[in-house]
């Protein structure tokens, strides 16, 4: 088997934690989020995955939050079929392939150029699937994709490695370009970003910073004209935690009346309208 060389460093490694935790997960019994493409995947890299920093429940978190933004963006997808979507910060994740996407759906898969040279020697690329290697911040970005449908922008595990201002932007170009669409995205708390060295083992072992500390989506709403706030979840309402072992649960039942800890991590869905 010819085998692929990943040598990444900061934002971009983190994506092999990820790929590593759903690949462990799937392999599991009765997994809860399968996902055979991050398992071929994880054969296919040459890479010492037991340095990525995950371990003991990482990997069913990675795939308490994939399986919901799988659950969201079908869902929002099936609302709204004639929809392009923007998979930001899409790292070797094979949202677009595991999902069963209606031919209407243009699909864009958006990362690094080291993140994207990575997925197109190991994923098949559909047709209506393209990949663009590119910072998700840079302001050309949205030039080479058609504005005229509803977008569905899905960004998971990408917006703490932001700049705050040019994360912002972002939103603001997305808003701008496209007649109306919906945002389904993770964002990180003030004391998640700032101890991300000792509380997060893969940022650490990817040697990755944090950057944007987001709070709420009010936060994102009072700076972005035109978005609205639809939905605010917390890690502790996440579906499936009861899958984590009973002491894990407790931990976090125990934070989830801490208001700081509480919001530490929160997925959001916002919406605009032309
Ligand atoms: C934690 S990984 C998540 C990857 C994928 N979404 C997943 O869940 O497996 C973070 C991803 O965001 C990407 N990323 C961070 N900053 C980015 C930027 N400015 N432009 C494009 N991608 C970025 C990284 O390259 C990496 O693939």
């Amino acid at each position: 088997m010819e085998r692929e060389r990943a040598d990444l460093t900061g934002a971009p490694a983190t994506m092999l934690a990820t790929l590593y935790g759903r690949a462990l997960h799937s392999r599991s019994a009765d997994p809860l989020l399968h996902d055979p493409y991050a398992e071929e995947a994880v054969r296919r890299i040459d890479h010492d995955f037991s340095k990525t920093g995950v371990r003991g429940n990482d990997p069913l978190s990675i795939a308490l939050r994939g399986s919901l933004f799988d659950r969201l963006a079908a869902d929002r997808i099936a609302a709204h079929p004639e929809v392009t979507v923007l998979h930001l910060g899409c790292g070797l994740d094979s949202r677009g392939l595991r999902l069963d996407l209606p031919p209407s759906v243009e699909w864009y898969d958006v990362d690094f150029p080291e993140v994207i040279d990575l997925r197109r020697k190991l994923y098949e690329q559909p047709e209506r699937h393209h990949t663009i290697a590119s910072s998700v911040t840079d302001p050309a970005l949205l030039d080479s994709i058609p504005g005229d449908r509803r977008v569905l922008v899905v960004a998971e595990g990408l917006t703490m490695y932001l700049d705050p201002q040019e994360g912002l932007a972002l939103l603001r170009r997305i808003t701008e370009r496209f007649p109306a669409g919906e945002l389904i995205c993770d964002v990180q708390g003030e004391l998640a970003v700032r101890f991300a060295n000792v509380l997060n083992s893969p940022v650490r072992a990817a040697n990755a910073k944090l950057r944007w500390a987001i709070g709420s989506g009010a936060e994102l709403v009072n700076a972005v004209p035109g978005l609205a706030l639809d939905e605010e979840l917390t890690f502790f309402e996440v579906p499936g935690l009861e899958r984590l072992p009973a002491s894990y649960r407790a931990l976090v039942r125990a934070m989830g009346h801490i208001p700081a800890l509480r919001r530490m991590a929160l997925i959001l869905r916002m919406h605009f309208d032309g």
